[in-house]
């Protein structure tokens, strides 16, 4: 299966947040990632499900909700009204994190998990059937424009090894730092989604560097 990418919408200019919104419909992105952060579970604050909701209005292709709060499982079912294709928790956030996985797939949601990078693949071991996609975090959540941690590349390897080996059903997204300099090497690692905020949005020209992206690796 060809990768997908997913533009993160918190680089973009949010004074023609509709025109770029639009841009995912125009370009071969293939899902629009969107950050949600709480200034609790991670130290900075972006925007809830208004934004997704008008996201919904605009965008023609999945929305990729990427939930960096404390709690998520109190606001799941809100989520998924203002629009969410897949819904994206912590497992830093979830102490009971079957169930929020069971509460996101009852939405009809996608249900995605996302590891920091201190937090093993192993974590992950009991739950992998349970879940749609898992979301390794390639910097410390909470900014765009960080540097990638090359210590994400053997963690994929071991995660792509879990996934082979119980024949799961799942993706595996990389989120923070990745661009044209480092998507070869990450895909080839087995990620299945990029995830790209500045890359892309902060481009000369955005279609052509999700493109390029879309173009790593042939076909
Ligand atoms: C970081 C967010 C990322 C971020 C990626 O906490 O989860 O999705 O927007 O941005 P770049 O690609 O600029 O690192
Ligand atoms: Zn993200």
């Amino acid at each position: 299966m060809k990768h997908k990418v997913a533009p993160s919408l918190l680089a973009a200019d949010f004074t023609r947040l509709a025109e770029e919104i639009q841009f995912i419909n125009d370009s071969e992105a293939d899902w629009l990632h969107l950050d949600v952060m709480d200034g609790r579970f991670v130290p900075n604050i972006t925007f809830g499900m208004l934004m997704v909701d008008a996201a919904r209005k605009i965008c023609n292709k999945p929305l990729d909700v990427h939930l960096m709060i404390e709690e998520p499982e109190k606001y799941i079912s809100d989520f998924r009204k203002a629009g969410a294709d897949i819904i994206t928790v912590h497992i830093e956030a979830c102490p009971h994190l079957h169930r929020t996985l069971q509460q996101i797939r009852e939405t009809g949601a996608q249900a995605g998990v996302a590891l920091n990078p201190h937090t093993p693949v192993s974590a992950l071991e009991d739950v992998i059937e349970d879940l749609d996609l898992v979301c390794v975090m390639s910097v410390n959540p909470g900014f765009g424009g960080q540097k990638f941690i090359y210590n994400t590349l053997p963690k994929l390897r071991r995660l792509k090894d879990l996934v082979t080996v119980r024949n799961a059903q799942v993706l595996i997204e990389v989120d923070g730092g990745v661009g044209l300099q480092n998507a070869e090497k990450i895909l080839q690692a087995g990620a299945d989604v990029l995830v790209a905020g500045s890359s892309v949005y902060k481009a000369e020209d955005p279609a052509d560097a999700v493109a390029r992206l879309k173009d790593i690796g042939g076909e």
